[in-house]
């Protein structure tokens, strides 16, 4: 695991998008697996200055979201289809085929969560794949749990989870649907590269829990100590619980 500190939230979400630009101008068809969230915005207005820029091509690129909302789709305010649109497909030349969610609005979630994983396959795999971290150690919607699912799969959300998602839903949490669709542990910990990109004070106690803790399925992101190829991105404020951090820059 390497580790990677910066200075601010914007620094640090530069850093992963340069990251991201970095492994697709070396592979224009890069299969890139994606987080929704707070976090990422920032990230996704870099790639987007890129592509302006011409300084990024996504053309042959291929995206595959950790997650989504089970029963929203395409056209729903709140699902994190209608995310991505906003923050980063509707503004780049990624091909519209080859940019995939799970598809919540399916009616036989088990087919869906089976064709999602069949085309991550198809795909041969991630390549690198971008994970933000939840509060309570969540990675996708793999929440804290006796087991987790190696698989896509249908999950029942946290309460902790339908609330730091309240925002998309007019605040209200009760209103946040009660089940998602995510990719596995598996499925994550298949990617060749991962990167986590983690900003803010109050994500700096389940980051030092995740980085340094015991690897448990009570923290599921405690489970990528386990993959060879990580990199974790930081600001101060997220770093602070960290004892040694790793690698500080000036970023
Ligand atoms: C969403 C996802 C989640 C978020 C996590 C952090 O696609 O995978 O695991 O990455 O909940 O969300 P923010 O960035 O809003 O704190």
């Amino acid at each position: 695991m390497h580790v990677i500190t910066c200075t601010t939230a914007a620094r640090a979400a530069a850093a992963a998008a340069s990251r991201v630009l970095d492994h697709l101008r070396r592979q224009p068809a890069l299969v890139l697996g994606v987080p929704t969230g707070d976090t990422p915005i920032p990230m996704y207005r870099a790639l987007v200055r890129a592509y302006r820029a011409g300084r990024a091509d996504f053309s042959r690129a291929t995206t595959f979201n950790l997650d989504e909302f089970a029963g929203l789709g395409r056209g729903d305010a709140g699902s994190y289809r209608s995310y991505m649109q906003a923050h980063l497909f509707d503004h780049v030349n990624l091909s519209s085929r080859r940019a995939h969610l799970p598809d919540g609005r399916s009616t036989d979630w088990r087919r869906e969560v089976a064709r999602y994983e069949q085309r991550i396959t198809r795909a041969g795999g991630l390549d690198v794949i971008v994970l933000g971290l939840g509060r309570n150690g969540h990675i996708g919607f793999n929440e804290p749990a006796d087991k987790l699912q190696a698989r896509t799969h249908r999950v029942a959300l946290q309460p902790a989870t339908r609330r730091a998602n309240a925002r998309l839903f007019g605040g209200h949490w009760r209103s946040v649907p009660t089940h998602g669709l995510s990719m596995g542990m598996g499925t994550i910990l298949g990617a060749r590269q991962i990167i986590l990109l983690v900003t803010g004070a109050a994500k700096a106690g389940m980051v030092a829990r995740a980085l340094t803790g015991p690897i448990t399925t009570r923290v599921p992101a405690s489970l990528l100590q386990a993959h060879p190829n990580v990199l974790v991105i930081l600001d101060r404020a997220a770093a602070a619980r960290l004892r040694a951090p790793r690698t500080n820059t000036k970023n």
